[in-house]
């Protein structure tokens, strides 16, 4: 049987900004499926990268007093850093200001007007440079002294300029049927709800060009005009796997994506724009869409003015790696909007880390440290609990394969979770300590369960919290080449009795305010 393949992507980041927390968010959420999807067996291609070309991007490398092209370089290395820091596992890092990107995106161009997909004409209207988005008269609201202001809260401009047109307005009754047909292409469903009544209340032609700046990708064969930031943007999915040799084994193997994950704020750029852009040339769609709701900080919104931007560098840099993953992935329901507070991070962090899951490896460990000459405890035969307990933990890949196939990432940890307290309760109602000198041989049969539970709960943790699972395999002794998920079920790789362990390590320390105060 061939490998399976799994394509994921993140949105690519205007380079305009330092990397904050909703980059942050996108780029792990992409990661833990990446990560899973491999222990998993697939073959994954996982693609970020920056945004480069367009208005906004121009106007910040002026605002710097430095070309556009030594700007983006510059502060596209920083969206690099964060990957690396956050050690996340992309594949490739795409950059709009690339050649490949650039004869993608007019190979594209030459598709749809080969096909009449766009025509010269004329726009005039609203423009968000923030969004980098057109906007209807009927879609603005008016502040008294006379802005306009998109339903975002991007301020608009009035533009007036000579502009290639997509005839998206042909579009809406194939897009319709398209998401009749694929019910799980927009994700959560509340957003594809969203979509659809937007798409059914009519679309115009979509402007693709712009003539009135010029950071861009030229259009071909016409000087004054460079295309449209969105279109150039969306197409990375597809330069990504070798657009425009479409021949190219990357390509046949990899497209369409499985996942874009993306924030609810360019949904629509992605369930509607891209995949008419891609039908329009005779390409096929991505598989998924999946919009995550927006972070807040301590109740507020967050924003640059406010001054109270969450930096991913400092919230590993104060609560750990591994936490940090593990709270942004565990506190909202993903897809939903959530909000962010340190006292709720510090709850978890002591809690369910240290803890829940801290205390159960800890004293496990320690107890088959004392008491089993420091080798995995000789199994004995298995009681009711036990088999109850193991079975449990056995479920857990089931469970996590489900709930990431719909990226439901904090019901996954739920299930994880359930059977960590299980555990734990399996621990006091067992009392190991008790049996060392009425029942040696039922302590190491019970220390033998906990042992496995936790092979199992390592095993599945790993693409959430990688670091710190690792060092729990590796204090559980289960060699590198057995810690994916094909070696997780089968018996004969189940903890070996008599194999070695080395001395236990605590892995999540409790988190203390007063240390980190001032
Ligand atoms: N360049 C476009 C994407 C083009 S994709 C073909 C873009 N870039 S961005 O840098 O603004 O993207 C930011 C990503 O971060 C989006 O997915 C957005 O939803 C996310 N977030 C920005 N602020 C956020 C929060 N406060 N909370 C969660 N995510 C948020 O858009």
């Amino acid at each position: 049987m061939s490998t399976p393949r799994y394509y994921i992507t993140t949105p690519i980041y205007y380079v305009n900004d330092v990397p904050h927390i909703g980059h942050a968010y996108t780029s792990l959420a992409s990661d833990v499926l990446a990560r899973f999807k491999r222990l998993d067996g697939y073959e994954v291609m996982f693609l970020t990268g920056t945004d480069e070309h367009g208005q906004k991007v121009a106007k910040s490398a002026a605002a710097a007093g430095i070309e556009p092209q030594a700007f983006t370089d510059k502060v596209s290395q920083n969206f690099r850093d964060l990957m690396k820091t956050m050690n996340l596992t992309n594949d490739d890092f795409i950059r709009t200001t690339e050649e490949r990107h650039k004869k993608s995106c007019q190979a594209l161009w030459n598709e749809l007007l080969k096909r009449g997909e766009i025509y010269l004409g004329k726009y005039d209207g609203w423009y968000a440079v923030r969004d980098e988005a057109y906007y209807g008269e009927d879609e603005l609201t008016t502040t008294p002294s006379g802005k306009k202001i998109a339903p975002s809260g991007a301020e608009c401009e009035w533009v007036e300029e000579p502009s290639y047109f997509f005839k998206l307005s042909a579009w809406g009754d194939r897009l319709l049927k398209f998401y009749d047909e694929h019910p799980d292409f927009i994700l959560p469903p509340s957003r594809r709800n969203e979509v659809v009544s937007f798409v059914k209340s009519g679309m115009r032609d979509l402007s693709v060009s712009r003539t009135a700046m010029n950071w861009g990708v030229p259009v071909p064969n016409e000087p004054a005009h460079v295309m449209y930031v969105w279109l150039d943007a969306l197409t990375n999915y597809i330069t990504g796997v070798g657009y425009p040799d479409t021949n190219s084994s990357s390509y046949k193997r990899l497209w369409p994506a499985d996942v874009h994950m993306v924030g609810k704020d360019i949904l629509r750029f992605h369930a509607v724009y891209w995949p008419a852009f891609l039908m329009a040339a005779g390409l096929e769609p991505p598989r998924r869409v999946f919009a995550h709701g927006w972070w807040t900080n301590e109740g507020q919104k967050i924003s640059k003015s406010l001054g109270n931007v969450i930096d991913p560098y400092e919230l590993i840099k104060t609560y750990g790696l591994d936490q940090t993953r593990y709270f942004l992935m565990r506190e909202v329901p993903f897809g939903n909007d959530g909000d962010f507070s340190r006292s709720a991070m510090i709850r978890r962090i002591n809690s369910e880390l240290a803890n829940d899951l801290g205390n159960l490896a800890q004293r496990s460990l320690s107890m088959i440290n004392k008491n089993c000459g420091g080798c995995v405890p000789t199994r004995g035969a298995f009681k009711d609990a036990d088999n109850i307990l193991l079975g449990k933990a056995r479920a857990l890949l089931g469970q996590l394969r489900q709930e990431l196939d719909v990226q439901a990432f904090h019901k996954a940890l739920d299930h994880v979770w359930l059977v960590i307290g299980d555990a734990n309760r399996y621990v006091d109602e067992q009392a190991p300590w008790g049996l060392k000198k009425t029942d040696p041989a039922r302590m190491e049969t019970v220390l033998y369960v906990l042992a496995e539970v936790l092979r199992h709960v390592a095993i599945v943790l790993q693409p959430f919290m990688p670091d710190s699972m690792s060092k729990l395999l590796d204090q559980l002794a289960v060699p590198a080449g057995e810690r994916d998920f094909a070696h997780i079920d089968d018996d004969t790789f189940a903890l070996r009795s008599g194999a070695a362990l080395p001395a236990p390590e605590g892995i999540f320390p409790r988190y203390m305010e007063a240390e980190h105060a001032g």
